[in-house]
């Protein structure tokens, strides 16, 4: 069994795996319903366990249609609801009772230490649906959709990220040290990356660059990816907030000084991008959500140790 908490603890070749089988799975479901299940059902049986402590659509739908297209189930709690977050229950009793019951447990939480409590006292494969600090289902399925889209492996490609320095980003630096790929960063003065993330990058100097001007840390990116500037429970001064990030907007101008690069966005969105440049052709969001359901089955497999 293998968890699924941050991609700097799964080795290169796992990833590659994960994404070679989430590719060969796409391939052959061309022509089945959503609901249908892939050939051989390999996860007969089993169920998801998923719980949400911050809002979702996308990891929330996917992930239950991951796991219905291999031939299992899932069951989404709602922490609200449970014992646990009215304080009346431990994580450790939590974390016994979904071994009992179910296959794998997934959870979006806003607290890191939730996740290692959890790693700690559950007997099953977890899988970090997002967490203050990563969000490592996302990342992969981007790298996934960028080799698709442009054909090409990750490694040949400049990857730019325009934006906060949040949970998206700090799994995109880690991809980029694990793939090795060029990744150039750009985001105002004084948003500053983690010391963890910060002490990977002093190890990948040549490949990863930050910039404080937008203008030059988009120069010749094949993709460039953004995220909201606001997170999830993002406890700042967010007028400020917004205001720093006014001259980092991804707009048609500032696209037009990369080599025509795609745009991916991890969604929601807010005002980080023009209409025109979100809406516009260049624009892969819509294929990025979607991938998720494919690569996410790959990473199920990979925790429940079937991958082929
Ligand atoms: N990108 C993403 O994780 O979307 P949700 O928050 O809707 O799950
Ligand atoms: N950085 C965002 C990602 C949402 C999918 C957040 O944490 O809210």
């Amino acid at each position: 069994m293998n968890n699924f908490i941050n991609i700097k603890d799964i080795s290169s070749k796992n990833l590659r795996k994960i994404l070679i089988d989430a590719k060969r799975r796409k391939l052959k479901r061309k022509k089945l319903k959503t609901l249908e299940s892939d050939l051989g059902q390999p996860l007969r049986g089993k169920l998801l366990i998923q719980m949400f402590e911050k809002s979702s659509l996308r990891t929330r739908l996917s992930f239950y249609l991951a796991i219905r297209q291999l031939g299992g189930s899932a069951l989404t709690l709602r922490p609200d609801e449970l014992h646990l977050s009215k304080g009346g229950e431990s994580i450790s009793d939590t974390a016994k009772i979904l071994s009992t019951y179910g296959d794998i447990f997934m959870l979006r939480t806003d607290s890191e230490k939730k996740l290692v409590s959890f790693k700690k006292n559950l007997s099953i494969p977890l899988i970090n649906g997002l967490s203050p600090l990563s969000h490592p289902a996302q990342i992969l399925s981007d790298i996934f959709t960028i080799e698709e889209i442009t054909k090409k492996n990750i490694s040949k490609l400049n990857i730019c990220w325009i934006g906060d320095t949040n949970n998206v980003l700090n799994s995109l630096i880690e991809a980029s040290i694990k793939f090795s790929f060029k990744l150039n960063i750009g985001c105002p003065k004084n948003y500053h990356l983690s010391k963890d993330i910060l002490n990977q990058i002093k190890k990948n100097k040549k490949t990863i660059k930050t910039f404080n001007n937008p203008k030059k840390a988009i120069k010749n990116a094949d993709v460039v990816l953004t995220d909201k500037v606001i997170s999830m429970n993002d406890k700042v001064n967010k007028k400020k907030k917004i205001k720093d990030f006014l001259q980092f907007k991804i707009t048609s101008k500032l696209m037009s000084l990369s080599k025509n690069a795609y745009l991916l966005h991890c969604l929601p969105r807010g005002n980080e991008v023009s209409d025109e440049v979100f809406y516009g052709n260049r624009s892969k969001v819509w294929q990025q959500a979607y991938n998720r359901i494919h690569v996410q089955k790959s990473i199920l497999l990979f925790c429940l140790g079937k991958l082929r």
